[in-house]
């Protein structure tokens, strides 16, 4: 029976190292094939056996074939999974190679104004808050002496709501001074607060509107504030945002809701731009929230917040804030 052992051997040498599927087909015909398999041709020795060796010969034979059958298993097993690991190595990832740059994205403009004068504000101990884009009458108008006849409330220049009739139209507030009248309801002086936000007014587009904009509101109510705090607050914020020394300029004004009021021009590179209006509190507003207005003042100022954001940035258009294109955005 070393013929078993030879042929174990033999089998075990050739399934190791056939390369390919088909190297293991020829090699499964010439030791396993049913018809004329070299296994098989041993087999028939086994008959030839006295009945005394049969049952050993038989055994060796199962283990022989046993041990052939599990090196064919090996070897289809080692091919199938080479050819696998082949279609990795194509594209095997070169982890040498530098990486695909990661496009970092950025707060937009606007945004980046905002927190800016949040951030300049809050040094003077102003507190940013903020309140409703839908408003009613009375906080967008009448709390702010804004009476039923004046021009402010034409539905040619406010986004009036729908509403169910006999009610009150409510609307796209049209100034952040609504936040204002929001805050001294609910608190008590003293008070320092701004408020950024979107105001709304029908307006056609152009290169310095936009139906939507953003203002920044300001509020200081004590006891003895005056104008020349107004002033201060005013330039302290002009030269901190757009560095350096700017100046301010107040020319006389009216708002409904400050008295005296003006307007707010601040000089940058020899231009004089005008940036907003301002005044001291009306006392008719201050009673309005139930101040008493003998023993506090206050003053109030409401900034474009484009108007400054593109003073800063040299944008000529503040449309383009809005277009969304990421090749202007990516500018800031
Ligand atoms: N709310 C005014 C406007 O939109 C600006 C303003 C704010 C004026 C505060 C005085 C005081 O035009």
């Amino acid at each position: 029976m070393e013929a078993l052992d030879r042929l174990r051997a033999e089998a075990a040498a050739v399934l190791e190292s056939a390369a390919d599927a088909g190297a293991i087909e020829k090699a499964r015909v010439n030791f396993l094939g049913v018809k004329s398999g070299q296994l098989k041709e041993l087999q028939k020795l086994l008959s030839g056996l006295s009945p005394d060796d049969r049952p050993a010969g038989g055994k060796r034979f199962n283990d022989a074939k046993a041990e052939i059958v599990a090196s064919f298993a090996l070897a289809q097993d080692r091919v199938a999974s080479s050819q696998q690991s082949g279609v990795p190595n194509v594209e095997a990832i070169d982890v040498t190679l530098p990486g695909d740059p990661v496009r970092m994205g950025h707060l937009h403009p606007i945004t980046q104004t905002i927190r800016r004068v949040q951030e300049i504000m809050a040094r003077l101990g102003f507190e940013s808050v903020d309140g409703p884009e839908v408003e009613d009458q009375w906080h967008n108008f009448d709390a702010l002496a804004i009476g039923a006849e004046h021009p402010a409330r034409d539905p040619l220049d406010n986004f009036y709501l729908a509403v169910a009739r006999g009610s009150d139209p409510l609307l796209l507030r049209s100034q952040t001074s609504t936040v204002q009248i929001r805050v001294m309801e609910r608190r008590e002086p003293p008070l320092r607060i701004v408020s950024l936000g979107r105001v709304y007014r029908p307006d056609t587009a152009d290169a310095t509107h936009y139906p939507m904009f953003h203002q920044v509101e300001g509020l200081l109510v004590e006891p003895g504030v005056t104008l020349a705090h107004l002033k201060s607050v005013l330039r302290f914020f002009a030269s901190s945002f757009l560095g350096g020394d700017v100046r301010v300029r107040f020319r006389p004004s009216f708002f409904p809701f400050t008295e005296p009021s003006v307007e707010v021009d601040m000089e940058w590179g020899g231009r004089w731009i005008e940036m907003g209006g301002a005044g001291m509190v009306d006392p008719a507003v201050l009673e309005a929230v139930g101040y008493d207005p003998d023993k506090v003042s206050g003053f109030a100022f409401g900034l474009g917040v484009e108007r400054i954001a593109a003073r800063r940035y040299g944008v000529a258009d503040i449309r383009d804030f809005y277009r969304n294109d990421v090749r202007f955005l990516e500018q800031f």
